[in-house]
């Protein structure tokens, strides 16, 4: 029969506990949303600055629906590239010192289309073992030879670096990790792909809008140039607050990937009112009000954990994961804490590796102080029954293999 194999890799799921449904939000306001009737406070948003609410990011929406229309209407290359587009590509190069901009309509796509379009013919592409599923989707579909060095491990990259063989290579980490929110030593990329000859891309979802004096990434924060780091892609669905994404690098890259990228060129361009709430947006992430308010929760995120004995990673980023190692506890926490009123999701194998699942806690600028302390306390009462759990079995992908 055909695909017979559907059920059956269902049921898989299932057995295993990784078996993955959608939660349907019925509305969301000042960080608490509504799932069934019921309101949680939400600690599972990507929208570290509040700013999917911002009545000033939704008034320009409503301006750019006004002057635009609800669509782009057409691909970029055809009719879809507007004035807003185009003035979001220039703030966006100049704010990050880099020749020019182009916008995708998400980073998954942004990051696929750089691998195809890079490594059309070959090349080798170090990435970190934990990049992002966008980013090794697109290096394993194209025609680069992919290695992956240990998370964080610069020594280890140098060892891959070593066995490439072509000219074109690319250096690929995050600026922040998407799930355990922490952070690679910049400088020490830069280094090897200068010793390397190699470009170095930064995979910066997690960090634009949250890091360095304006907020704007890592480039800011490192003062990166665009020689030291070629390539720098950034989404607008996370802390930005409303969706889409960009590379930003050289005349000769941008020029190259207008005429190469294919998730660019054969896709409608995002609607350009979605450009103009993006502008207003990024206007209120250089002010930095929002950004003070995240930095102030973590902080305090951090200490009142510490305080109750909760195992935090090493992350200085909104995102903080509580790890509990199977699936099943992870959901059961997640559970526990839902009839707290917190909504804190658990990353399951094989969004996270096995034997690491765990909760992935996000913190916000709509989080009052009080919302942060609820959540501890909250954590604090459901990791006490965690022992009452049936027990995680071994696992022995525990440990990061690399290649
Ligand atoms: C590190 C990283 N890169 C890329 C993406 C993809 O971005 P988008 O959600 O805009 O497709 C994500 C989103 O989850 C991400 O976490």
């Amino acid at each position: 029969m055909a695909f017979e194999f559907i059920d059956a890799q269902l049921a898989l799921r299932q057995q295993d506990g990784y078996y993955r449904q959608r939660t349907c939000i019925d509305y969301e306001r000042d960080g608490v949303i509504a799932i069934n009737g019921n309101h949680y406070l939400n600690f599972g948003s990507n929208d570290y600055l509040g700013l999917r609410h911002n009545q000033g990011v939704l008034q320009a929406w409503v301006e750019g629906l006004a002057q635009f229309g609800g669509g782009s209407g057409a691909s970029p290359l055809v009719t879809g590239y507007s004035a807003a587009h185009r003035e979001l590509e220039q703030v966006l190069a100049e704010a990050l010192n880099r020749d020019a901009v182009l916008l995708f309509s998400s980073g998954f796509a942004a990051n696929q289309a750089l691998c195809q379009a890079l490594f059309a013919e070959q090349g080798d592409i170090i990435a970190d073992k934990y990049m992002h599923a966008s980013f090794i989707e697109g290096a394993t579909a194209c025609a680069a030879r992919l290695r992956r060095f240990a998370h964080n491990d610069t020594e280890h990259l140098n060892t891959l670096l070593s066995k490439t063989t072509s000219e074109h290579r690319l250096i690929a980490s995050e600026g922040v990790f998407s799930m355990d929110g922490d952070s690679p030593d910049i400088p020490q990329l830069v280094a090897h792909a200068e010793a390397s000859d190699s470009w170095l891309m930064l995979d910066d979802a997690h960090a634009f809008g949250v890091t360095g004096e304006y907020g704007l990434g890592s480039i800011d924060a490192f003062q990166l140039s665009q020689q030291q780091c070629p390539v720098v892609m950034g989404t607008f669905g996370k802390a930005v607050g409303t969706a889409g994404a960009f590379i930003a690098g050289s005349h000769g890259l941008i020029d190259y990937l207008v005429n190469y990228a294919r998730h660019y060129i054969y896709s409608t361009a995002f609607p350009p009112a979605q450009a103009v709430a993006t502008l207003h947006a990024l206007s209120l992430v250089t002010q930095g009000a929002e950004r003070e308010q995240l930095h102030a929760n973590i902080t305090h995120f951090r200490a009142r954990a510490e305080q109750e004995g909760l195992a935090l990673m090493n992350s200085q980023s909104a995102i903080q994961p509580v790890v509990v190692g199977c699936p099943n506890r992870a959901s059961m926490l997640s559970t526990e804490l839902a009839k707290r009123g917190l909504w804190v999701p658990a990353m399951r194998h094989p969004t996270v590796p096995k034997g690491t699942d765990r909760l992935r806690i996000t913190l916000s600028a709509s989080h009052a102080t009080r919302d942060v302390d609820v959540l501890v306390d909250g954590l604090a009462l459901a990791m006490t029954s965690l022992s009452s759990y049936p027990e995680c079995p071994d696992n022995e992908e525990k440990q990061h293999g690399a290649d």
